[in-house]
Parts: structure tokens; C-alpha cells; sequence
């Protein structure tokens, strides 16, 4: 297999050192918008190549990986899929615009490409998954954050709150998904992973909540369906190379990875 990791930030490296211990990925192209990053990991693997843009290696990549952004996964989606490869993607709050959404998987029904979208920071999805295909009621996700992860996000400075002063746990936003993904970019993608596999951006509730006494950042999933009521709670704890993204999402990146390298699909 080979495959191209579109960011080599903290996912993207990591998630490049994962591949090159796998016997199944003979090739790694890496590309970041700042490419003495992508070269940095190169240098410390085996199997991996620094290359300009996505387009150069397509033909030859079995898989792309976005681990970038938001503006990054809008950009590389219709080009990969228009030419069948299959896509992973972590920045899943890109399919919120339900137009954007829609073309692309149309383009990769057509053209026999598959998008992945890995479980990311959170546990539960596995029992939404199965919930769905009977009624669902409730879908709910409480996120709590240290005021650190929260630091620069645009809908927090805009609301003038100071996320370094409270003193206790406070709810700072409360919406439905579609709002809370576009006013946290960088926070809530698994807001949108919930969205996609659940009852949809409108009606899967979003709260934010902000704790001054935890390192970690928790992920609180609340079901209630036919099947019963599930509330599964996750306690992360950040990559130390940037807060804002949980290790459990790095893992499950490579997880997923592991799982289409070997045709593994347990508890699928
Ligand atoms: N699905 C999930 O549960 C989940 C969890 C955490 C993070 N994420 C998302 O995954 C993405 C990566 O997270 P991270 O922690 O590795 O971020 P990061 O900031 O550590 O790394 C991102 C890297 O991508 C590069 N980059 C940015 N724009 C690019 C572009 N247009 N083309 C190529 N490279 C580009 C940056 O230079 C950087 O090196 C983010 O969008 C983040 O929000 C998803």
C-alpha cells in the first residue's frame, strides 16, 4: 500500500511513524504547506518521500490521509475522490456544508473511491452506529476543555470571554452541531463524526463546557433510542504538541489505517 499524509503536524507525524513500522505500506508521501515540517519527518523514516502538492503521487497513492485542516480537506477531497483514490479524513467539520458534502460523495460514488472517517477523540461511536438504524431520540455531546485548548478559538475572543479566568466549571456555548462546528473549528470534529453517523447536524446537540481544574479534555455521549440510552464518557488526554488535539484521535488514525492495510474488521 501506498499513501500520502497531507499534514505532518501532530497527527499527521505520527500517524507517517506509525505507517513506516507497517510491513503493508511500502511508500509514504508527505505533504504540509510548510515543507521543512514534512521534511523533519522524513528524515526520521524509511519508507517516506517529501512531495509539493497531492496532485504529484495520486496515481500511485492506494490512500490519502488529511490530518491539515479544514480549508486543506475542502481542497484535496474533490481532486482525490474525482480520481477514485480513497480518503481518510480527521478534519471532519469540512462536511457540515451539506452542498459540499453531497458532491463529494457523489463524485466518489462514481468513481468507486471511499471516504473514511475515523472515530477521532471519542468512545460510543460504535453504539451510535447500530442505535441509528432504529429510532433515535436524543443525541447529545458534552465537551468539557481546560482553558488552554480553548485559547485563540475566534467564537471564544469574539464573546469577549477569558477562558484563564473562571474559577469553576461554566457552559460556554450550547447549540446544535452545525453552529458549534463552525464556531469551533479546531475543538468539536467530533461533533461532526457524531452528526454524519447519528441524526444529523441539526439535531445533535453541542455543549461546551470550560473547567479550570482538568489537564484533560473530556467527550460525554448521550443516546437515547429504541435500543435503550447509552452515555459513554471519554477523559482524553492532549498531545503534548498541541493541546487541542487528543492522543485517543492520533491512535484512532492509525487505527484506522491498521485496519484498511490488513483487511482487519473487527467490531466493525
Ligand atoms: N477527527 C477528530 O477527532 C480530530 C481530533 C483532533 C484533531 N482533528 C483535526 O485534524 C487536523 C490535524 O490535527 P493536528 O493536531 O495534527 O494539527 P496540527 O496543527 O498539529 O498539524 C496540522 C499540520 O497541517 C499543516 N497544514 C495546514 N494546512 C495545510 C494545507 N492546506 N496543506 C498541507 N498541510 C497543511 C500544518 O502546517 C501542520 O503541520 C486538524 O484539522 C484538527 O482539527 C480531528
Amino acid at each position: 500500500m501506498r499513501i500520502t499524509i497531507v499534514g505532518c503536524g501532530s497527527i499527521g507525524s505520527k500517524l507517517a511513524k506509525a505507517a513506516d513500522e507497517m510491513n503493508e505500506v511500502k511508500r509514504i508521501y508527505l505533504m504540509d504547506i510548510r515543507k521543512e515540517v514534512a521534511e523533519k519527518v522524513a528524515a526520521e523514516l524509511n519508507k517516506a518521500i517529501v512531495i509539493d502538492s497531492v496532485d504529484e503521487e495520486l496515481y500511485h497513492s492506494d490512500l490519502v490521509v488529511e490530518a491539515a485542516s479544514q480549508e486543506a480537506a475542502r481542497d484535496i477531497l474533490p481532486k482525490v475522490v474525482t480520481r477514485g483514490v480513497d480518503i481518510m479524513i480527521m478534519s471532519v467539520g469540512t462536511f457540515v456544508d451539506d452542498e459540499f458534502r453531497n458532491m463529494i460523495f457523489e463524485k466518489a460514488k462514481v468513481s468507486e473511491a471511499r471516504v473514511f472517517i475515523p472515530t477521532g477523540a471519542l468512545c460510543g461511536v460504535d453504539g451510535l452506529r447500530s442505535a441509528v438504524i432504529d429510532d433515535v431520540d436524543e443525541v447529545e455531546l458534552i465537551t468539557t476543555k481546560s482553558p488552554k485548548s480553548l485559547r485563540g478559538v475566534a467564537y471564544v475572543e469574539k464573546k469577549g470571554i477569558d477562558v484563564e479566568k473562571f474559577t469553576e466549571k461554566t457552559t460556554i456555548y450550547s447549540g446544535c452541531a452545525r453552529e458549534a462546528v463552525k464556531l469551533f473549528p479546531k475543538n468539536v470534529n467530533v461533533a461532526a463524526t457524531v452528526s454524519l453517523l447519528g441524526i444529523g447536524f441539526d439535531k445533535t446537540k453541542v455543549t461546551v463546557v470550560v473547567d479550570p481544574d482538568i489537564k484533560s479534555n473530556s467527550h460525554e455521549l448521550r443516546i437515547k433510542g429504541k435500543f435503550g440510552e447509552m452515555n459513554c464518557h471519554t477523559y482524553n488526554i492532549p498531545e503534548p504538541d498541541n493541546p487541542r488535539t487528543s492522543h485517543l484521535a492520533t491512535l484512532s488514525a492509525i487505527a484506522a489505517l491498521k485496519r484498511l492495510a490488513r483487511n482487519e474488521w473487527f467490531g466493525i
